[in-house]
This record gives C-alpha cells, sequence and structure tokens, in this order.
C-alpha cells in the first residue's frame, strides 16, 4: 500500500515528464508534509534553476500538468510562495485509505525484495563490563536488525564478542588463582570488570604472575587442552552475564548469534597467506601489513593494516577480514551492516578495502557502517563514575528503573508488584528510547531525568500514550467491537486529518529506516503520531460523539494503537499492561 507521499510521488514524476519532457524524469519530487496543505512539493525550485526559469511559472505549469496526468484522490493542487505545490486530498480518499490500512496485517509496511544481511552488533568484549558504547551499538543495532527482519529480509545477527587475544592470559590465571568456586570468580557473571582489574593488578604488580599469564597466552594459541578448558569456562560466564542484559534489556540476540573473534582462528594463516601471495600484503619489520592507497597517519608516513604482527600474534584487523570472508562466501550476504562506534571507521574502511582487492567483497555487495556515537556525561565528556571508571551498564539501567520507581512511589492504587513491574518496563524504555530518537551517529549527554519523563520526546511519553488509548478502547460500549469491522472511517476535522496522514504514512517510514539505518526517522514519527492522537482526542469527542463518529474515531483510535504498538516492537519497546 503506497503511503500519501508516495502516490504524490509518482504523480509528481509523472506531470515533469508530461511538461518538460522525459530527460527531467529523475528530477527529486521534494515532497514533506505541509502546514497549510496536506502535503508540499518544492521540486520547482530545483527545476527552475535547471531550466532558469522561474519557479513560480514553473509551478503554474506543473500545477496545469498535474491536472492534465489526472490526481485521483487529490481535491486541490495549488501553488504558493515562492514556487510550491501544495497538495490536499479529498476527505473520500483518505477515509479509504484507512479502512484499507485498518484490514492490513502489516499496516502499510511493505514486504520488500528479501535480502541475506549480515548485522555485526553488541559485541562486548569477555570479562569486561558492558559498557554505555556497547549499549548503544545494542539497542541500535536490534532495533535495525527487528526493522529489517520486519520487511522481509533475512537477517543473520553477527555478535562478535571478543572472546580471544593476549588479556586472556592473565584471566585464566586469575581464575586459576582465586578458585572456579570463589566470590571472586563469581564476579564473571556479575561485575565482569572487577574481575578483570582484578587480574591486571596481579598482572601488573606481581612479575611472577605475569610471567605466568605470558606463558598462558602461548599455551592458549597452541590450543592446549586444559587452557582451553578454562577459557571455556570464562567465555561461559560471561556469555551468562551478556544474557542476563539482552534479556533485561528486551533484545533479540541469543547464544545462535554469537560469532566471537575466535570463531575465526583457523581462518587467519589462510587469510594472511593469501593476501600475501596475492601482493597485497608485504613484510615490513617483521609485520605483515596491506598499504592502502592514500592511507597515510598524521605525519604523512603510510599507516598500514597490520595483519599479523611482528611475533606471528593476529589481531583485530586480520578476524575482520574473516568476518567480512564468512559473511560474503559462507552466510550469501547481499549487503553488509556493522553497528559499531565512529572511532573505528578508519578500521572498518581499510578491512573492506583490503576484502574488496582479495576478492571477497565483490562489488555488488555494499558496505554499510552504522556509526555509533558517544554517550557522554553532564560534562560532555565521555560518560565516568566519579572514580573515573566507565560506567557499568546494570547501574545505568537500575538508575533508570529506581527513578521510575520512586515517581510512581505517591500512586497507592498499585501494589508493590506493580510498581515494580512498571518502574522495570518504562525505566528500561526510557534509556532504549534516549538512545534511539537522537541521530546515532552524534554524541548525546545522558540524562535520566529527561529520559524517564513522561512528557516530551521519550520513550516513556509513547508508553503512556499507548496504555490511554488502549484503556479508551477497552471502555468502549462492548457490543461495538462487531461493529468497527464493517463502519466507515470519516474525516470530519483537522485533527483527524492530521492523524489520518501520520498513520498511513508509517510504512514509508519504516522502509526509510530500512534503508538509511536510522531508527530516529521512526522515532520521530511515533512521537508526533502520539501528539497528534492526543490532539485528534481532546478536539474531537469520541465515546460522546453519534454512532457512526463514535465508530468511525474509535477505528481511527484502534489503528493508532496498533501502529504505535508495532513501531514501538520495532524500536523493541514494549507497552506495559498500565502506567
Ligand atoms: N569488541 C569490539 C569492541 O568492544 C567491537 C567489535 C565490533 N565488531 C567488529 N566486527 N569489529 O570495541
Amino acid at each position: 500500500m503506497a503511503s500519501p507521499l508516495e502516490v504524490l510521488e509518482h504523480l509528481v514524476n509523472a506531470a515533469v515528464v508530461h511538461a518538460f519532457g522525459a530527460d527531467r524524469a529523475g528530477v527529486d519530487p521534494a515532497l514533506r508534509p505541509s502546514q497549510f496543505a496536506d502535503a508540499q512539493s518544492n521540486c520547482a525550485l530545483a527545476l527552475a534553476r535547471d531550466l532558469r526559469r522561474l519557479p513560480r511559472d514553473i509551478a503554474g505549469d506543473l500545477a496545469e500538468a498535474l491536472r492534465a496526468v489526472g490526481l485521483e484522490g487529490v481535491a486541490s493542487v495549488e501553488t504558493s510562495g515562492p514556487g510550491y505545490l501544495n497538495f490536499t486530498f479529498t476527505d473520500a480518499w483518505l477515509s479509504a485509505r484507512l479502512v484499507e490500512l485498518a484490514g492490513d496485517a502489516r499496516l502499510g509496511v511493505p514486504s520488500v525484495e528479501p535480502e541475506t544481511i549480515p548485522i555485526d552488533y553488541s559485541a562486548p568484549n569477555v570479562a569486561k563490563e558492558m559498557h554505555v558504547g556497547h549499549l548503544r551499538t545494542t539497542i541500535v543495532g536490534d532495533s535495525i536488525a527487528r526493522t529489517l527482519d520486519a520487511l522481509g529480509h533475512r537477517v543473520v545477527r553477527q555478535n562478535h564478542i571478543g572472546d580471544w587475544g593476549t588479556p586472556f592470559g592473565m584471566l585464566i590465571e586469575h581464575l586459576l588463582d582465586v578458585g572456579a568456586d570463589s566470590d571472586e570468580a563469581a564476579l564473571l557473571r556479575s561485575d565482569p570488570n572487577a574481575f578483570y582489574q582484578a587480574a591486571r593488578r596481579a598482572f601488573d604488580g606481581d612479575p611472577a604472575f605475569a610471567e605466568r599469564a605470558r606463558n598462558r597466552v602461548v599455551l592458549l594459541q597452541a590450543l592446549d587442552t586444559e587452557t582451553l578448558r578454562i577459557w571455556q569456562e570464562l567465555v561461559g560466564r560471561s556469555k551468562d552475564y551478556f544474557n542476563r542484559v539482552y534479556r533485561r534489556l528486551d533484545v533479540t540476540l541469543t547464544d545462535d548469534d554469537l560469532a566471537g573473534e575466535s570463531t575465526y582462528n583457523d581462518d587467519l594463516a589462510a587469510i594472511c597467506d593469501e593476501l600475501e601471495a596475492a601482493g597485497i600484503a608485504t613484510v615490513s619489520n617483521g609485520a605483515l601489513c596491506v598499504f592502502l592507497p592514500g592511507r597515510t597517519g598524521r605525519d604523512g608516513q603510510p599507516s598500514p593494516l597490520i595483519i599479523r604482527k611482528s611475533d606471528g600474534g593476529y589481531g583485530y584487523a586480520t578476524t575482520d577480514l574473516a568476518t567480512v570472508r564468512h559473511r560474503v562466501r559462507d552466510l550469501g550476504a547481499d549487503r553488509l551492516v556493522y553497528v559499531i562506534g565512529t572511532t573505528q571507521s578508519q578500521h572498518l574502511e581499510m578491512v573492506w578495502e583490503t576484502a574488496r582487492l582479495a576478492g571477497w567483497l565483490p562489488d555488488s555487495v555494499p558496505t554499510v557502517h552504522v556509526r555509533i556515537g558517544s554517550v557522554l556525561g553532564a560534562d560532555h565528556k565521555i560518560l565516568r563514575t566519579r572514580s573515573g571508571d566507565s560506567v557499568r551498564l546494570l547501574s545505568l539501567l537500575d538508575d533508570a528503573v529506581d527513578r521510575v520507581r520512586d515517581a510512581l512511589s505517591e500512586r497507592p492504587d498499585l501494589s508493590d508488584g506493580a510498581r515494580d513491574a512498571i518502574a522495570e518496563s518504562v525505566g528500561i524504555a526510557a534509556v532504549k528510547y534516549a538512545d534511539l530518537s537522537v541521530a546515532h551517529d552524534t554524541d548525546y549527554v545522558f540524562d535520566a531525568d529527561r529520559m524517564v519523563a513522561t512528557t516530551g520526546n521519550t520513550g516513556p511519553y509513547l508508553q503512556y500514550a499507548a496504555t490511554r488509548i488502549r484503556s479508551l478502547v477497552a471502555n468502549a460500549p462492548s457490543d461495538e467491537d462487531a461493529l468497527l469491522e464493517g463502519s466507515p472511517v470519516l474525516v470530519t476535522n483537522e485533527s483527524e486529518r492530521a492523524l489520518v496522514l501520520d498513520l498511513l504514512g508509517y510504512g514509508s517510514v519504516v522502509a526509510a529506516v530500512g534503508r538509511s539505518y536510522e531508527p530516529h526517522v521512526l522515532c520521530a514519527h511515533l512521537f508526533a503520531l502520539a501528539q497528534d492522537f492526543s490532539r485528534f482526542y481532546e478536539t474531537s469527542p469520541i465515546l460522546q460523539a453519534d454512532p457512526e463518529l463514535r465508530r468511525s474515531r474509535l477505528r481511527i483510535a484502534v489503528v493508532t494503537l496498533d501502529v504505535l504498538t508495532s513501531g514501538m516492537g520495532l524500536l523493541g519497546i514494549t507497552v506495559p499492561d498500565r502506567m
């Protein structure tokens, strides 16, 4: 089902060709919502520049051409301002489209030509705390994965956890020292950073320990059975920790999606050999390096991608080359999506460029880096605790949930259990929505008070809007349900009109998020929808209206609830039973 803007896009395209010939077919119809009409096109401005004519005249010609090509569903096209075209739909057209939407299980979300899309997100490190940076890639990545799923793509979630490398020498030795059953070892499941820090302290302060740790790395790399067993133990405990966080965040990742660095161990030697044999990698100061054209450091010296260190060890770049090869060759990727911090963009570009040279990444497979910006503290620096440590993710979540619970303390109607359930649902939604509603590549200040507010562009506001509509619908006379299905939708005033337009635009917004990887666009649409509902509710009596209008408005309310719930689902936010 085409959205109103898409319908107009087709019309404007046809009119442009009609008036100015097929050469101009590619011009952007530049359609957007308007204050003065249902939609506005600014395309006359660009055409006027090309054709060296007055925009106003171009707009006039287009209006005429539009009438000639036919304007199904459009009540009027008017020119205004320097050369805008304002469109207004007929009420009947809007009504018919909304009835169609109400009967559409997909609520207007299109089914696209399915592509196989591995998406790399979350990717925390074993025996280390998940920090706010991981929180953001987890939340944004999960929303993109849900959206691509909903559009009909074959999404392959890839959780590239850091489960291999030199720190495991000291982590294994520390686990042996404290004993697997100790309280210290239990930290791996509750506060992994504390465990990591303790291992680090031993490493820095005790030369004998450091020596053992280094020997342990050699054993690990040699795949010594006993060492691998202890390593497994460490990884297993970390997985428990990650899963706890994922379940609490209601994130779709499971153990099946784990594809950590260690999964590629067997591929790394061959990757290096192949690149060396092809002349793409060369040995420099003992290390095997890929020198890419134009890649220089600040000093103007070439900055290579190092794929094998001089001690023979492989690093982050080598495993990432393996991810590209695996995802294209074995998973059959049509495009590759990596949801990772902005700071890693140079790394990714160099990996992809190398993979293209090696023939592992054909030109037909585009790559996307969804750049994740930083989460800042009130001082506008990377969020840290007062002692300077990175903030524990679970404590951040607890904090948000506590704030909501406190705000609910004045509600005698709630049992303790109900209060806890609401606080958990709303607190988590608050944190997730804060991450999703700003452009993912910008930094933002973590402001727990603002996030949990039920006013403004927040997760709790959307949850509140949805629960309110649900209770409104539930309070409608019970015999109404059966009648709703067949009843017409009437567009009788401006607030109904604005709301109906939002509802009809939902599917194309979801499709746009699938192309641009920007969940904040969906957030903005849902926020506008919730606000427009609230205006509609204030100006258009529902239960008091006479039967025909009441049914029409109830129907609009039901569709609004469906669209809100569906959109929030794509953001990974649930509607609590009550608030
Ligand atoms: N574990 C890495 C980190 O914590 C992120 C990995 C992202 N994924 C990738 N394929 N490089 O920074």
